[in-house]
């Protein structure tokens, strides 16, 4: 038996087909929050849907580590592209962690986590590279996923795969002005999302491993959202139960 692993998505699209997979799945409620127990390649599962946010990001993963006991987290869904040729179905996978709205400044650095003395959050190491082998598997199979009209309908290219860094916050970025200012602020950031880093954060309170691996939905510019909930029905769900299976199967 493997390790027991968590599965959090933010929204119902990015976990359904994970839950799919797990057949002797049963639930339970806690903090009004559904989590769904069972078993995927060997190794037991907890998965559950965080909500969109940090807070709801946070209070989920203290459960999963407290109540529900796991061991590692991992994080499937999607996020907006932030760097240049991080484009809409292309995946992202994590190996570090920015909550880009903290600013105590002039008392910290902007970006700082008061108390804590650090900026970016980790990625287990591990994780990370069994998340960037399932991802590449992942974009190699979107082409037979979907027919040529609709990839061309979506704007997809040839999907690739990148690790760095992701910036999270409260807010949905949606405007070609708040993603430049997002880039020049924080010019490593290949994507943003809105609970990546507070999972890490909790996961680092705690000693627990952290990964996580995001499709891109959208450029979080002034078409992001038109982008996002198209791309969350038709690709988005498809990716991650692909990329869980595998990643389960090489951990
Ligand atoms: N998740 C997906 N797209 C996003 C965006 N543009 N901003 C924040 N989170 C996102």
């Amino acid at each position: 038996m493997g390790q027991h692993i968590a599965i959090v998505s933010a929204l119902h699209a990015e976990l359904a087909e994970v839950l799919t997979l797990m057949p002797d799945e049963h639930k339970r409620t806690v903090g009004g929050r559904t989590f769904w127990s069972g078993h995927l390649h060997g190794h037991e599962v907890v998965a559950t849907l965080s909500g969109m946010g940090k807070v709801a990001a946070a209070a989920t993963t203290t459960l999963l580590i407290d109540h529900f006991k796991a061991e590692q987290v991992i994080f499937t869904g999607v996020a907006g592209g932030l760097a240049l040729g991080v484009e809409v179905g292309d995946v992202v996978v994590g190996n570090g962690f920015v909550q880009h709205d903290m600013d105590v400044s002039p008392l910290f650095p902007r970006f700082e986590l008061p108390g804590q003395g650090i900026t970016r959050l980790p990625a287990d190491g591990v994780l990370t590279q069994v998340l960037k082998e399932a991802a590449e598997d992942a974009v190699t199979w979107l082409p037979k996923l979907l027919d040529a009209t609709t990839l061309a309908s979506l704007g997809l290219h040839r999907p690739s795969v990148h690790q760095g860094l992701i910036v999270s916050g409260d807010r949905f970025v949606s405007s070609n002005t708040e993603c430049e200012a997002l880039r020049a602020a924080l010019p490593e950031a290949l994507a943003v999302d809105m609970e990546s880093a507070a999972v890490a954060q909790v996961c680092r309170d705690f000693g627990v491993g952290f990964g996580a691996v995001r499709t891109i939905s959208d450029r979080a510019d002034n078409e992001a959202h038109v982008d996002f909930p198209r791309f969350l029905e038709q690709v988005a769900r498809h990716y991650s139960a692909r990329i869980i299976r595998k990643a389960l199967n090489l951990l």
